[in-house]
């Protein structure tokens, strides 16, 4: 309990000296510092600081427990200053003198109490002056020096009379608030004071307790143009007499709001028909009754607000002499309590209005919309009827007939009606409607397309927010191909995978949204021919199957036609692959987002053709790596980039160029760096992507260059390896042939050309006979001389010495290596002799040693036919 007072005691003190002087705001402890202007406010400051730049301009020191703005001449560039919420007791007679160029002087809320001419007598220049919330009594005529003077706010002061001098004064005035003092009376000279001021406009007595108004007292300011009396106590025959006042005056605007004027009756404006008003606020003023004939004294109203009122009814002469309405504000103006029954609008209770042009009904309730209800209103050109509880249920070809007779009619707004069905030809007499609204509805049905059959000229449909229980078909749309704009998020149920798409006859369509409506399937087809269409909006449905590389008959691009799209949006669709050419030929797309997918590896090239992007969306995916190849295309234009919460891989290849990108750009990153964290190697682990050091990147050329070369050398040498481990062989045959060839070609033909009996010994099977014959044996008749060892052996020597020596005096052997001659006995006979020298040099078996000999010679040709 002592600790409680102890704290409680310093904080009444302050409040019941200084109004509570900032103790609910936390204080600062330094000025706030701008080019020229300074903001000391909320800084328990006894004394304005005299350590401030001296040529400041604007200075703001409320809130703070000023007694005296003595330190102020040292600023004498000062051009407004705000020392509202202070203990300020008087203006300084040398503030003005010290600071010759003040135009504005805030002291609300101060304790100035009596104040005379000498305080304010060098201010010849100011402009604004808020005295309010003070309490002055005023000596002399405190005013009369204020000759630049457009703005004077004496408001809350309890001043007890309107009138601030007698003198007239104030010649440049134009605004003058009187509100909250205790003024009851509107005396005949009250406003004397202002009789030379040519500019005064607006006088504001708003939260006043007026009797009485006397004879005359607006003669002086017949200028006046605006009276505003809002949350004034007004008693009824106050406003009569007012009225009456005011006749004769240029007023224009009249203001009543929250007066309590609770009826109003064919007399309560008497007079001002006299007047031009064109503006008559009577908003508030819980009205349950207008009589018939209390608008007859307005013939020149043009904007009449009733909004928040409690009228029960309206019939066809509420408002009779209303001819040049515009604007008829009605919101809230009746409603339904739960005590009494719906109020009723009358049939022709608009009939007179035939100059109206925005009637606006959002939020009344009334009994039903009738057959005439509408009729007369010739040039209405808006309607609003949203969230009116009307009844209504079934739109019918009915319903809207009596809106026939506003052929202007351009805006129907349906808003959260409570419509559940469209019947046929719902808004056939609305043929020049431009703008239906049809959101926040019931509406369950499918949409056959005669609902919206005679709308010829519509531009625009919302029907989103319909409990997805709209479904479509390929006609919906067929009489509507004017329109440009179609919402339809969270409104459809039922499949969009028809041919021809519902959409196939909106060839002007420019903004389609169809999000949140879980859509999964769809086809190719669903966009065709819409050309022109600038705005796809598919947030928050089910698209993943369709762009992945391995649905049935590859990706479904659906976009293929919408090329001039600026505005596509796929937040939200379980997206994990972009189809290479998915973006393909978007050259105008300014904005694209893919928020809240799976993303994580794009195709190299998939955003080339994206060379105006403004502003990228990629938040909320599973990007690790951010590479020039695939985003140095798409964020070379951009404004804004989102792509914060994705899980980065700072390492040098994913992220160097990313990191450089965002140090050095102007483009506007949200969230930057905070929301860019790292998620691997473990070095940088929640880290953000801005300490990812540059550097470590940088040394990494020449251990690439030395990485590239070993890897290089090692495969190379594996690869020969294998190549001499399974076909060395053949390399080895290969050489001895090459290098018996050269050896062999570089011997002096003549020195051998008596050793050979034979040109070649030819080697073959007994079944490749006749191809010897036929082949090579005519060639002996030119010049060659062949051994073949069926036709030429001697008969007696055994076969192998016959080979050994006519092979020895051959210049060639030939093999006809055929399948034939690996099965042929020979070979084995030859494998027999082979067995027969294996004792004497188990090293060098026989044909080794044979063919050897031949090789080095250079004997050895071979044919292959396998
Ligand atoms: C005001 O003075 C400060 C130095 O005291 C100077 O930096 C600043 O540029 C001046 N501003 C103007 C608008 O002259
Ligand atoms: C202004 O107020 C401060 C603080 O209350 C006081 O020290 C100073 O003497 C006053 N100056 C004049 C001229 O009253
Ligand atoms: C009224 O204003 C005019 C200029 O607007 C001035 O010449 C005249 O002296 C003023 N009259 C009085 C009584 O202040
Ligand atoms: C109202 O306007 C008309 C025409 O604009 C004008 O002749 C008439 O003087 C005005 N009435 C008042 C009281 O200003
Ligand atoms: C006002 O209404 C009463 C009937 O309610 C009628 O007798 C009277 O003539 C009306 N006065 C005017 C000015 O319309
Ligand atoms: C409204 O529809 C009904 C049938 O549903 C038809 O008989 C009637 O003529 C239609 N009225 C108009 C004005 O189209
Ligand atoms: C239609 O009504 C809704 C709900 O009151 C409002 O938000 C919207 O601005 C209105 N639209 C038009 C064009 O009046
Ligand atoms: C549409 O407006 C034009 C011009 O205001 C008018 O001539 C035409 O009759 C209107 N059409 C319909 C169907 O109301
Ligand atoms: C589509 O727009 C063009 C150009 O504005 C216009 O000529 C054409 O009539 C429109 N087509 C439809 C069906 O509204
Ligand atoms: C950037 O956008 C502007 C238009 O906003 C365009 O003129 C310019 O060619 C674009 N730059 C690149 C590199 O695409
Ligand atoms: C950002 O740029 C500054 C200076 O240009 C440099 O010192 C810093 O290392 C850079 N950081 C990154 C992450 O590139």
């Amino acid at each position: 309990m002592e600790l409680m007072k102890l704290i409680l005691l310093p904080l009444f003190c302050m409040c019941f000296h200084g109004h509570c002087a900032g103790t609910a705001y936390p204080h600062k402890s330094k000025c706030t510092i701008g080019n020229t202007k300074v903001d000391c406010s909320h800084m328990n400051l006894d004394a304005v600081p005299t350590d401030l730049p001296q040529n400041i301009t604007t200075l703001d020191v409320s809130h703070n427990r000023l007694k005296n703005l003595s330190s102020l001449h040292l600023y004498s560039n000062l051009m407004n200053i705000d020392a509202s919420y202070n203990s300020l007791t008087v203006i300084e007679e040398d503030l003005c003198l010290s600071l010759p160029h003040l135009q504005s002087l805030n002291m609300q809320h101060n304790e100035v109490h009596l104040i005379s001419e000498k305080d304010l007598k060098n201010c010849f220049n100011l402009i604004r002056l808020d005295l309010s919330d003070n309490r002055l009594k005023l000596k002399g005529e405190p005013f009369s020096v204020l000759k630049s003077l457009t703005w004077l706010d004496v408001s809350r002061n309890t001043l007890k009379s309107a009138k601030l001098g007698t003198q007239p004064q104030l010649p440049n005035l134009v605004t003058l608030v009187l509100s909250g003092n205790e003024i009851s009376v509107l005396q005949k000279n009250d406003f004397s004071f202002l009789s030379n001021s040519s500019a005064f406009r607006v006088l504001i007595l708003s939260s006043l307790s007026l009797k009485k108004v006397e004879n005359g007292c607006f003669q002086t300011i017949a200028r006046l143009s605006d009276l505003v009396l809002d949350y004034s106590k007004i008693s009824l025959q106050f406003i009569p007499s007012l009225c009456e006042e005011l006749a004769g005056t240029a007023l224009r605007n009249l203001s009543l709001k929250n007066t309590q004027q609770v009826t109003l009756s064919n007399t309560t404006f008497q007079g001002l028909d006299k007047t031009n008003i064109t503006v008559l606020d009577l908003s508030s003023n819980s009205m349950t009754k207008i009589g018939d004939g209390t608008f007859q004294w307005f013939p020149r109203l043009e904007s009449l607000s009733l909004e928040h009122n409690s009228l029960k009814q309206l019939t066809k002469d509420t408002f009779l002499g209303l001819g040049n309405l515009r604007q008829l504000n009605l919101q809230k103006a009746l409603i339904k309590s739960h005590s009494s029954s719906l109020p009723v609008i009358e049939d022709f209770s608009f009939h007179h209005l035939v100059q109206l042009e925005h009637l606006c009904m959002a939020n009344t309730a009334f009994r039903e919309i009738t057959e005439h209800i509408f009729s007369g209103l010739l040039h209405l050109k808006t309607l609003d009827l949203s969230w009116s509880i009307t009844g209504l249920k079934t739109v019918t070809n009915t319903t809207f007939a009596s809106l026939q007779e506003s052929p202007q009619l351009q805006t129907l707004n349906l808003t959260a009606m409570g419509i559940n069905k469209l019947a046929p030809r719902a808004f056939s007499s609305l043929g020049n409607l431009t703008t239906l609204l049809l959101s926040h509805n019931f509406i369950n049905q499918q949409l056959k397309g005669d609902e919206l059959e005679g709308l010829s000229n519509i531009k625009e449909i919302d029907m989103s927010l319909n409990q997805q229980s709209i479904s479509l078909t390929n006609t919906s749309f067929i009489h509507v191909p004017t329109l440009r704009t179609l919402k339809l998020g969270r409104a459809l149920k039922g499949t969009l995978d028809m041919e021809p798409s519902p959409f196939r006859p909106l060839v002007n369509l420019t903004i389609l949204d169809l999000s949140n409506n879980n859509i999964a399937n769809i086809n190719a087809g669903l966009l065709k021919g819409l050309y022109h269409l600038k705005v796809l909006k598919m947030q928050h449905n089910n698209l993943a199957r369709l762009w992945k590389t391995a649905n049935p008959g590859g990706p479904v691009l659906f976009l293929k036609d919408a090329t001039k799209l600026s505005v596509l949006n796929l937040d939200y669709n379980g997206l994990d692959e972009i189809p290479l050419n998915a973006l393909r030929g978007f050259f105008e797309l300014q904005e694209l987002s893919l928020r809240g997918n799976l993303l994580d590896q794009l195709h190299a090239s998939v955003f080339d053709d994206l060379q105006t992007l403004k502003y990228l969306h990629l938040q909320k995916n599973l990007i690790t790596s951010v590479q020039r190849v695939t985003f140095g295309v798409p964020l070379s234009n951009l404004t804004d980039l989102y792509m914060d919460h994705n899980p980065f891989d700072c390492t040098c290849e994913s992220i160097l160029w990313f990191s450089e990108w965002l140090n050095s750009t102007n483009v506007s990153v949200p969230g930057f760096p905070q929301s860019y964290m790292c998620n691997t190697p473990n070095a940088y682990f929640n880290r953000s992507v801005m300490d990812f050091d540059p550097l470590s990147c940088k040394d990494m050329t020449p251990f690439k260059a030395l990485y590239i070369l070993s890897s290089t050398a090692v495969l190379m040498l594996l690869f020969t390896a294998f190549l001499l481990h399974f076909q060395g062989w053949r390399i080895q045959f290969f050489w001895s042939i090459m290098v018996n060839r050269m050896l062999g070609s570089l011997k002096d033909e003549s020195i051998t050309e008596g050793r050979y009996a034979y040109d070649a010994y030819i080697i073959h099977s007994a079944e490749d006979r006749p191809w010897v014959e036929r082949s090579l044996l005519p060639l002996e008749d030119e010049k060659f001389n062949f051994f073949l060892e069926d036709r030429d052996a001697v008969p007696g020597f055994s076969q192998l010495d016959t080979i050994v020596e006519n092979m020895g005096q051959s210049r060639k052997i030939i093999f006809v290596i055929t399948e034939m001659l690996l099965k042929d006995p020979w070979c084995r006979r030859f494998k027999a002799h082979h067995a027969l020298h294996q004792g004497t040099n188990p090293s060098f078996p026989s044909e080794t040693l044979l063919s050897t000999n031949f090789y080095q010679q250079g004997q050895l040709e071979f044919f292959f036919f396998i």
